[in-house]
């Protein structure tokens, strides 16, 4: 049951990083484009920004995998692979702010 609270509190703290929260800040897709190697890997999922830079020579499934997406969308690639609860848990760590309206897929 204590696993279960903290799991849950964890879930809701992961949705209050909303990509409506008007704290972010806003990026435009051609601010992600520009940070597209190993030394500034940047990417967008589900319409939030994320700089991965720290995380990527770590990935388990290798920094080629991740390098691909650098600077562009991973939303596609992030959801098709086999990420785990945890792996989607990871992402809070490293986002940096939300996508400017006008270039949202989803929200
Ligand atoms: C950008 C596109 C990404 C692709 C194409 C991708 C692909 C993959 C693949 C193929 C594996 C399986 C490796 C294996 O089992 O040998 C994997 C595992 C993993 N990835 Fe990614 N990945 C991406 C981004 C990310 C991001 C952004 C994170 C977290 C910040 C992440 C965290 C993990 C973790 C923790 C695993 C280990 C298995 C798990 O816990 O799900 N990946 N990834």
């Amino acid at each position: 049951m204590d696993f279960l609270r903290r799991f849950t509190r964890q879930i809701s703290f992961k949705n209050g990083l909303s990509v409506h929260d008007e704290k972010l800040p806003q990026y435009r897709l051609k601010d992600v484009a520009s940070h597209c190697t190993i030394e500034s890997c940047w990417m967008v999922i589900r319409d939030k920004v994320y700089d991965f830079t720290e995380f990527i020579e770590y990935h388990p499934g290798g920094y080629e995998l991740m390098l691909e997406y650098a600077g562009a969308d991973a939303t596609t690639a992030f959801d098709e692979k086999p990420h785990t609860i945890e792996a989607n848990a990871m992402l809070d760590k490293y986002l940096i702010g939300v996508l400017v309206k006008e270039d949202r897929m989803i929200s």
